[in-house]
């Protein structure tokens, strides 16, 4: 059973086992007293939040303008024959077969548990089913969740090209910051956050024939919300057709939270996958990626390679030493083509990703955790998995919120192996060992409610008129104690009384599509008279750490660049001087390449300024400026903020609440001043605790905007002239 495989230069580097086709099953021969020895903290990278938002739009309107060709051109054949071997494609997918047998059972049943293989068909057929079988009569819609924004535009750019209609029209989707729908959409894919927050204005759903709540293994916080909400809405919405689609994983689970509804099983077409382990762990994953990429390339029969990395940064780095020693090799070996996914990746690359590789070379396709089950790749036959993702994790005492690198589970590391196996027999190495498989890795990853801030979710729960959250119809429930923080957290912002109801505060704040602490500073900015330029810090702080670009052979240019913008105050400032001269070029591409400044990112904070602008009549907030002053805008931003306060002590920053050690980020404008009182936006681990975007206040604001949650005691500077030896001190440590 055991063979040692021969992979280029290193003999007996992998231990091989096979993936049964059917069902996963592993047992390890040899175990090893090995740990994973991955050095944790140097892989702490910070997520980028709008990661892969930029590759969906493109890859969009890449298949617009080709869409918009066909109608240009009326060479009907060509048109007629394009529309042909879409039919022929959707024909072939395994969930065809199981079409009728599909359609009944959902006539049959008001909640049905739908699982299938990924790529299986579910997300682009299903809806297309129900709208051929008449569910949109009526205009009745048809709507259809998934976790990531991407595959929300992606999928339903592709169902609108199956269908032959404009995106946007009969089928559109909705995200965060962006509706991309009109009053003929009946098919509506989007994003769970954005069916969550149309229970505000729609409470029963009473615009929907059909809900399917799709990827549901992910088990997104708002995903858990929905299947608590919409288990509610079926009891006196009898006519509503809910489905739960998920990939091979815990359906059981579904079905029995739906009242034991029934599975209907798609079974997947899926070649065997072998699984090589490392005999030793992997001291540099990223390393022994080039390493095993090279090795395929060298020794393995054709077929393209997928690495799944944890982030942007790792990505570009895995990419740049491929690259190199592809040049060094020159000749000596088949071309290779390196391709990366990551959010800010010029368009010309992302179009690579989808284009069949050329005869005779070989694509790699280096990707974040979005290529496991909602994005198929067609080629891959090989998958190289280091076995590590990055995963949100919540601190519930101190409220701290932060993104590390940490081992995925079992349930993804079998995911990612499966995406060998699509088109042919495949290959997948585990850069780990099969020890550290069975002993190291969790069964199946942590549902995000139980390892997040729930602030939001209570605001909107509470304004549906929940507020007995510790009874809510949980799947899993979030631990207690983050449930009670999200509440004070609310209280001390004015969302909620002493009684825990929603103030009218609340209930405009709820209205807001963003986080209560960024909802609070925009409503503070109505009382300080500065909304004009706090619509503008928020709509750049959501579009977080990719304002500035920072090419690796033009660091000094792109620092100097930089420094230019920096304005007195702090880094919400500096956003605020950027995004204002980026307005007066005329929202210039030029300026932003001079000034090395991300086109993109700023394009998109316009979009998010445009949004939140058009809400605040709904607020009732009027739009004007403060422009001469600062001291109004650094008010709004404490009103929203001041849980996130921090104070100059020895060697750094304490926090005020829970004293904790936090330091200035190098990158921000105040690193080296050190004002006394700090704001930061967020704290990120990387080396250590920093925080990012941060902004001089007076403490005494914080007795301004928060009294209820502020004592003027814990305000009294240390500094003061009691202990004029500790002053000296610490103004010694500082240099
Ligand atoms: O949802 P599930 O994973 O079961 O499959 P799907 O997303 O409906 O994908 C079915 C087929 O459509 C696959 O062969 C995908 O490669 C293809 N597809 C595509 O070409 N482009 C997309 N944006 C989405 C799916
Ligand atoms: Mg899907």
């Amino acid at each position: 059973e055991e063979s040692a495989m021969e992979l280029g230069g290193e003999q007996g580097r992998w231990e091989e086992e096979r993936l049964k086709t059917a069902s996963l099953s592993f047992g390890a021969k040899k175990e090893r007293e090995l740990g994973m020895r991955h050095e944790q903290d140097k892989y702490q990278l910070i997520l980028e939040e709008e990661e892969m938002i930029d590759f969906v739009s493109t890859a969009i309107t890449m298949k617009g303008t080709q869409a918009d060709k066909d109608q240009e051109e009326p060479s009907l054949s060509q048109a007629e024959q394009k529309k042909q071997s879409m039919q022929e494609v959707r024909r072939s997918l395994p969930i065809f077969a199981y079409r009728e047998d599909l359609l009944s059972a959902i006539q049959q049943h008001q909640i049905l548990v739908i699982e299938g293989e990924t790529g299986s068909g579910k997300t682009t057929q299903i809806p297309q089913y129900l709208l051929e079988t008449g569910y949109s009569e009526g205009g009745m819609k048809i709507g259809c969740t998934q976790p990531r924004r991407v595959a929300a535009m992606s999928v339903a750019a592709r169902v609108a090209q199956e269908m032959g209609v404009k995106l946007g029209n009969e089928v559109g989707y909705s995200i965060r910051f962006e509706d991309c729908t009109s009053e003929r959409t009946v098919l509506k894919y989007m994003t769970d956050g954005m069916l969550l927050r149309e229970f505000l204005t729609e409470p029963d759903l009473a615009s929907y024939s059909v809900v399917i709540i799709d990827e549901a293994h992910e088990r997104t916080l708002h995903t858990d919300i929905l299947f608590g909400l919409i288990k509610d809405i079926a009891r006196f919405r009898p006519d509503l057709k809910v489905l739960v689609a998920s990939a091979t994983l815990d359906t059981e689970r579904f079905s029995c939270f739906f009242d034991d509804a029934p599975v209907f099983r798609i079974p997947g077409r899926r070649f065997p996958v072998d699984i090589f382990y490392t005999k030793a762990p992997e001291a540099d994953y990223l390393e022994a990626c080039v390493v095993s990429v090279l090795q395929i390339h060298v020794t393995q029969s054709p077929g393209d390679v997928l690495v799944f990395l944890t982030g942007q940064e790792e990505i570009e780095t895995c990419c740049e030493l491929l690259q190199e020693r592809c040049r060094r090799l020159g000749s000596k070996i088949a071309e290779l083509l390196v391709l990366p996914i990551y959010a800010n990746l010029p368009s010309d690359m992302q179009a690579k990703i989808f284009s069949p590789t050329p005869p005779g070379a070989r694509k790699v396709v280096v990707a974040t955790n979005i290529a496991e089950t909602s994005l198929t790749i067609d080629g891959i036959i090989y998958v190289i998995d280091p076995g590590f993702c990055k995963q949100k994790s919540y601190n519930a005492r101190t409220g701290m919120e932060s993104l590390i690198v940490t081992p995925c589970s079992r349930a993804s590391a079998n995911q990612r192996a499966g995406r060998a196996g699509r088109v042919a027999a495949g290959k997948c190495f585990r850069l780990y060992t099969a020890w550290a498989f069975k002993h190291e890795m969790e069964e199946s990853t942590v549902p995000e409610i139980q390892r997040t801030n729930l602030g939001n979710v209570v605001l909107l729960l509470k304004s549906l008129g929940i507020n007995d959250l510790i009874h809510f119809d949980f799947m899993d429930p979030p631990p207690h104690e983050t449930l009670v923080l999200a509440l004070e957290q609310l209280y001390a912002l004015g969302a909620l009384n002493h009684l825990g109801e929603l103030t009218k505060l609340g209930r405009r704040m709820a209205e807001l599509p963003v986080d209560p602490m960024l909802s609070k500073m925009i409503l503070a900015s109505e009382q300080y008279k500065c909304s004009e330029e706090v619509l503008t810090i928020a709509a750049m702080l959501s579009v977080n750490n990719s304002i500035f670009y920072r090419p690796k052979d033009k660091m000094v240019h792109a620092d100097n660049a930089r420094m230019n913008f920096v304005v007195p105050g702090g880094d919400h400032l500096v956003l605020l001087n950027v995004y204002t001269q980026w307005m007066e070029s005329g929202f210039s591409t030029q300026w932003c390449y001079e000034n090395f400044i991300q086109f993109r990112s700023m394009r998109r904070a316009r979009d998010v300024r445009e949004q939140l602008e058009g809400l605040m009549d709904r607020i009732e907030v009027e739009v004007v400026s403060s422009p001469e002053d600062s001291v109004p805008i650094r008010k709004a931003v404490t009103a929203g903020y001041f849980y996130h306060t921090s104070r100059l002590s020895k060697g750094g920053y304490k926090t005020v609440k829970h004293q904790q050690t936090v330091y200035t980020h190098p990158n921000s404008s105040l690193f080296e001043e050190l004002p006394r009182w700090l704001i930061y936006h967020e704290l990120v681990f990387t080396t250590k605790e920093f925080m990012r975007q941060v902004i001089e206040i007076d403490s005494a604001w914080l007795l301004e905007v928060a009294p209820h949650y502020y004592k003027s005691k814990e305000l009294e500077d240390s500094s003061s002239k009691k202990m004029p030896r500790k002053q000296g001190k610490a103004k010694e440590e500082l240099g």
